[in-house]
Order: C-alpha cells, then structure tokens, then sequence
C-alpha cells in the first residue's frame, strides 16, 4: 500500500558510535576458555570484540555515540526533546540510564527512557521514537543503542563469552514534511514482534524481583539459530508488504550482527543480494541493541550508505523480540 497522504516522517539527521578502548581478540580468549580462533572464525565470523575498561559504561560509551551523532547532525544538545535508549546492560536498576545519557549532554528539558528488547532493542527504539516524532509531540530524538554486555557474561562458558562485545551507536532523527511516498526520506515503516514463549533460550539468569543479583547470560545457540531465520523473513516480509518494496529496491541491508551464518542465511533466503548486505560482526562481535547503529556507522563513514538510499534494519533478540524498519537514508 504505498501512501501519498501528506505526512511527518522521521528523517535521519545524523549517526554516531562509541567503542571501548580495548579491543579483544579471538586468541586473547583463547588464553583463558577452551576454544580457538579458528572454531570462533568458522562458527560466527567474529575475529575481535571490544570490552568496556574502568570508567567506561552504558551510559558512557551512549553519551560519547549522541555526542558523534549530534555532531554529525550539526545540531546541539538542546535541540534534542527525546532521548530513546535500548539497552539490556543498564548502569544500575534506576534511574533509566537514558537520563543518565541526558544529564551528561546537559539536557534537561524533553523525555528521556530506555527500552528493552535485547538484541531487537534498537529496532524497538527507532520504532517507538518514530511514533513520537510522527504523531507531532517531538521534534528531533536521539535513538541510542548500548550495550556493556562483558559485564553480564559468564567466562567460565565458552559457549557464549565468546560471542558478544561493548559499544554503542545513536541516530539522530528528525520530524519533516513528507509527502507519504516511499520516495520520502525517513523511516518507512516498523514491523516489530514479540513471543515470550521463548524466555529460555536466551536469558540472562539474575535480576532485582527474582535473585536480586545481576546474573549472567544463558543461551541455547542451537535453539537460537533455529528460530532466527524464519523470525528475520517474517519481519523482513512483513517491511515489504506494508510499503510496496521489494528486495531489489534496496540499497542495503543492516541486519543485527550476531553470527555470520544467520545474516548469510537469512539474505540469502529473502533474496538479498550479497553485495547489498553490511556486515561487522567480524570487528565489533555481537553488541546486542549497539549492532545495528555500529553497522550503520561504519558503513556511512565508509560512503556506502548515501543520502536517498534505502535501508532495512532487522534484528532478533531475547524474549523473542523481533522486528524490522525500512528507512529512506
Ligand atoms: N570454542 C570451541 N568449542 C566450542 C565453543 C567454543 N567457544 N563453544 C561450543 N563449543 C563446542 C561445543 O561444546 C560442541 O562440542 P561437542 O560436539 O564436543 O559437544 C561443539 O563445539 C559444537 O557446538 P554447537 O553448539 O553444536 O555449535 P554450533 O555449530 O551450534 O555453534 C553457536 C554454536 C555459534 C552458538 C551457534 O549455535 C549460534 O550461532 N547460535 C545462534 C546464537 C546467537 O548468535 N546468539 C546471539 C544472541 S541472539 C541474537 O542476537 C540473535
């Protein structure tokens, strides 16, 4: 159904990313769990990750990625009225680190929260800050994700340390006049899905209202991977019947990078073209809900993404969560 109502549509204003000061890399684990650079390589395409050090936090690594957006934006602080933070590795239980996020940028006016939906966290974010925007409460919103999953991991389990990463990377959106066209720039459209049947197979094991600890992650990785594809095609599906588009009309895809066979697999079955599709699960690991934004980062700073072009994000996440957006670049 493509649409030519004249309509608001959050448009992207600018893009930035934080990463901790230490790289690690595939060998350095392997000094300190059984596995290998080359079983990590072959099974995820991770070569090295990034741990936060002393000092360096969600909130932090968040603020540092705003400061780059808003930057590359050309816009200060104070033109921000929406702050969305997604993230599963908050600073503490509360205050929401979103406002912790706000104070280091000195905003004090506006709303500022966190969402949660693990590794679809960002895709949630950007769905929620475009509903603001388009409604015409708010004008211009940072949509962060950051994560410092190394604090919530088990080092004693080689089936899951090795996958995951820190750092963060946030998007500036922007309400404009559209004319509700696909040819409009902003987001298209948010498909997002939920399905708490699956709490088991990804979790982490703590948390205030149980154990009042924080706990450690837990994953079934071959039940993950089972469900990730079809979970991927259905939001994937889902973005191109709701606007008209297909598989050719876009540009690039940016899916969450959290192995290399479920983001080969899941291009390959939804006819993705190889060449459209952005991947740095190699450099970064799996940052959870700062993926997508990393991607996003590395792949405009490199001149592939480019005004105009049309983008698919997509992740799936813990709960499951699942959901996509297509966005006008
Ligand atoms: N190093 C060396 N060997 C290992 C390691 C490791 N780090 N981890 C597991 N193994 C061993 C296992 O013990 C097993 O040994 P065994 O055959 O003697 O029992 C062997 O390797 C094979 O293990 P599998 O679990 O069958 O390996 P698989 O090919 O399924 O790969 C993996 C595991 C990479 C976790 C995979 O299942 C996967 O990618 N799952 C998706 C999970 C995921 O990406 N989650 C991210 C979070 S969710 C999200 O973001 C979508």
């Amino acid at each position: 159904m493509t649409s030519t109502t004249p309509r608001l549509r959050s448009v992207v204003r600018g893009l930035g990313s934080a990463l901790p000061a230490r790289k690690v890399t595939n060998d350095e684990l392997a000094r300190k769990v059984d596995t290998s650079d080359e079983w990590i390589v072959q099974r995820t395409g991770i070569r090295q990750r990034y741990f936060a050090g002393e000092g360096e936090t969600t909130s932090t690594l968040g603020a540092a990625a705003a400061r780059a957006a808003l930057a590359d934006a050309g816009l200060e602080a104070a033109d921000i009225d929406l702050i969305v933070l997604a993230t599963s590795t908050p600073d503490y239980t509360f205050p929401s680190t979103a406002t912790q996020i706000q104070a280091a940028l000195g905003i004090t006016h506006g709303a500022a929260f966190d969402v949660q939906a693990v590794c679809c966290g960002f895709v949630y974010a950007v769905a929620v800050a475009d509903k603001f925007l388009i409604s015409g409460s708010h004008r211009r919103a940072l949509v962060i994700g950051a994560e410092t999953f190394s604090r919530i991991l088990d080092f004693e389990d080689r089936t899951t340390c090795v996958l995951f990463g820190d750092g963060a990377g946030a998007l500036v959106l922007e309400a404009q006049e559209g004319t509700g066209a696909n040819a409009d720039r902003g987001v298209l459209t948010t498909q997002l899905r939920s399905d708490g049947r699956h709490r088991a197979k990804l979790f982490v094991d703590g948390g205030p209202s149980t154990t009042q600890t924080t706990g450690h992650l837990r994953m079934e990785g071959k039940e993950v991977f089972r469900h990730a594809v079809g979970m991927v095609s259905d939001v994937v599906r889902g973005a191109f019947e709701a606007t008209g588009l297909t598989a050719d009309d876009l540009a690039w895809f940016v899916p969450h990078q959290a192995n290399r066979r479920i983001i080969d697999a899941s291009a390959e079955k939804m006819g993705i073209a190889a060449e459209k599709v952005v991947v740095t699960v190699d450099r970064h690991g799996n940052t959870s809900a700062a993926s997508i934004p990393l991607a996003l980062s590395v792949a405009c700073a490199d001149g592939r993404i480019q005004q105009g072009d049309l983008v698919m994000i997509e992740a799936v996440g813990g709960g499951f969560t699942w959901g996509s957006a297509l966005i006008r670049w």
